[in-house]
């Protein structure tokens, strides 16, 4: 069994052995509980995602920084946070916020400098937590040196010439203007196209996403050289690991083919321009050559770097059914990600939200992990809409429940934690480029929204910053109390569902195994047990049901339904251990008529001694 004292060992042998510098849990947390090897500490974590513009600000300009992530730290071992990943930090001209890169191993002034990062990253192992970097590999910022030089000319003597991907005009094309001949079909995630013509080079580049984002070429050995350089060179500042950002777009179909149009589009009235989804994207997206550039950073870059006890983890970025996704697990003799990221949520909105709805989506996630593999969940991002908005309000407690205790490692989004909402921004104040570009129908592309400052205390700018004016506007329920230090007083808080959440799967072992079972699942309640192994039978397990339909009230007969599902349960009567609304803690229950309210989520502790001895 791992205990604080077992890591702080672990650490400082390591420390005596090696002169490394090493990572090891200091948090109240790991307590009891499957002991999880070094190769597996972000299993047994939350990994918080950090918008790094939007945490806090040191300095005073509106913007968030290293230096004011660095002052928060000890917030997450309150929270029972033991990984943190920064969106890009790298220096960059922020036409993207920071996934256009113009140095990728240079951290961005407003962000700070690279001793601020030790700082942060030193701080952060001190505490035990980990850090985890985007790492942005498709494409540069059309200012990085690479594709100024690239741009020049095409001279075999210019060794940037094939950094990009250029191409000449399409063959065959009888226009006067090669302008026109554009080289495939293919249209921008963002919607639009993907080639723009450079007159100097008399060529076209490509880039996935926006014309100031350029992809690299694959094709050409020294950029991938130099890509696994840029890992490396964060790896030796300790960085414990990688979110690789927009995989399946790396590399695209050698012989330049149209992608065939989508057969089920239905154009949108809302939509004056080009439609990514208006065609099938197998030719632009997901070329197969991708696994092994990802497998090579693994194994000839990652592993290089996890000794015991720093093992360098690997989650990755794509939007794919999860029948696809689950490639990037690569195989066990040559491994790829520990996990790609598990979008499932995303796509679920408040009208096609039901426990079945639920259901589908994790049991089509679960069926596809590989034996042995472990799963992981998403509720948000900076991509998407808060889930209080998807969903609705009422649905965001359940939502947490959901993401914390379904076996596998789960994602907050800084905020979800404490039920923060959208903000609502003008067309005048939109910073994101997917608003910007698309006048017509703004609101429904920009993603600021969900990039609000985070709301720390009742102080001006919810203590994000003591500026005039933020970056994106504060929302204003901090002032009712949507915010950290208001809700640490709360018990029946958001922030304290949260820690009773991350305390339980932190330390019950029926959450450290990567199965489930389900209960009920109707169209109103979405239900599921936890178990711990056969050898800790002697531990709890635990019923999880949330009401995720319309009535006002649901009551069902879990122990029935268990059965039916081939799990028997000593006694109908539990404790609630966890209420999503914190008013039904310690309230014993029966199994076999158990009511829950709208949005309600119940963690109901099932065989003898269960409830938690700890306060919750
Ligand atoms: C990032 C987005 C970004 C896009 C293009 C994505 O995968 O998550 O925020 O806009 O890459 O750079």
């Amino acid at each position: 069994m791992a205990t604080a004292l077992h890591w702080l060992l672990l650490g400082s042998l390591s420390l005596m052995v090696s002169l490394e510098r090493s990572v090891f849990w200091r948090g109240a947390f790991l307590i009891e509980g499957r002991e999880f090897g070094w190769r597996e500490w972000w299993k047994n974590t939350i990994i918080y995602q950090i918008y790094p513009r939007s945490f806090m600000d040191s300095d005073g300009d509106g913007i968030g920084d290293l230096k004011g992530i660095t002052s928060r730290l000890e917030y997450f071992l309150d929270i029972g946070v033991g990984a943190i990943w920064l969106s890009p930090i790298y220096r960059s001209p922020f036409v993207d916020f920071g996934y256009d890169i113009s140095n990728f191993t240079d951290i961005d002034p407003i962000f700070g400098t690279l001793d601020d990062f030790d700082e942060l990253v030193d701080h952060a192992h001190d505490l035990g937590i980990r850090v985890i970097l985007d790492f942005v590999p498709g494409y540069t910022s059309d200012q990085h040196p690479w594709f100024v030089e690239s741009m020049k000319n095409r001279d075999y003597r210019n060794p940037y010439r094939d950094y990009f991907v250029w191409k000449d005009p399409k063959p065959g094309c009888v226009s006067s203007d090669p302008r026109e001949c554009i080289p495939t079909n293919w249209i921008s995630p963002f919607d639009g196209p993907t080639w723009t013509w450079d007159e100097t080079r008399q060529q076209f580049y490509y880039h996935t996403f926006t014309k100031e984002q350029p992809d690299l070429n694959y094709l050409d050995p020294s950029v991938r050289e130099e890509m696994k350089n840029v890992i490396e060179f964060w790896m030796k500042r300790w960085v414990d690991g990688l979110r690789v950002d927009a995989i399946a777009f790396i590399i695209e179909d050698h012989y330049m083919r149209d992608d065939p149009p989508n057969p089920n589009f239905q154009p949108s009235e809302l939509a004056t321009r080009v439609v990514h989804h208006s065609t099938l994207n197998i030719y632009s997206h997901n070329h197969p050559d991708h696994h092994e550039i990802v497998k090579s950073w693994r194994r000839e870059v990652m592993e290089k770097y996890s000794a015991e006890p720093n093992y360098r983890f690997m989650m990755t970025e794509a939007y794919n059914k999860p029948a696809i996704l689950v490639d990037y697990y690569g195989t066990d003799d040559d491994p790829e990600a520990d996990f790609p990221l598990n979008f499932q949520f995303m796509d679920l909105h408040a009208k096609d939200l039901s426990g079945t709805a639920i259901f589908n989506l994790v049991d089509e996630w679960m069926h596809n992990v590989p034996d042995g593999k472990w799963p992981n969940w998403v509720v948000g991002n900076h991509d998407n809409y808060r889930i209080g908005y998807r969903w609705g309000m009422e649905y965001a407690r359940a939502a947490n429940v959901l993401c914390l205790l379904l076996p596998g490692t789960p994602t907050t989004y800084y905020g979800e934690e404490l039920g923060m909402d959208h903000i609502k921004v003008t067309f005048e104040e939109t910073q994101d480029p997917w608003g910007k570009n698309n006048p017509c129908c703004w609101e429904k592309y920009s993603r600021d929204p969900e990039r609000s400052p985070m709301q720390w205390n009742m102080e001006k700018n919810a203590g994000f910053s003591t500026a005039e004016k933020t970056w994106l506007p504060v929302h204003d329920n901090y002032k009712m109390g949507v915010n950290v230090e208001s809700e640490q007083k709360d018990p029946t808080s958001v922030l304290s569902l949260y820690k009773a959440l991350a305390r339980i799967r932190m330390q019950r072992p029926a959450f450290h195994t990567n199965a489930m079972d389900y209960g009920i699942v109707t169209d109103d309640i979405f239900s599921f047990i936890r178990r711990p192994n056969p050898d800790e039978s002697e531990q709890p397990s635990y019923l999880v049901a949330i009401h995720l339909g319309k009535k006002s009230i649901v009551i069902g007969d879990y122990v029935n339904a268990l059965l039916a599902n081939g799990v028997t349960i000593d006694s109908s009567e539990g404790v609630v251990e966890i209420s999503s609304r914190m008013d039904r803690n310690g309230e014993t229950v029966n199994l076999e008529a158990l009511e829950l309210r709208l949005g309600e989520a119940l963690v109901v502790g099932i065989g003898k001694d269960s409830l938690l001895k700890t306060e919750l």
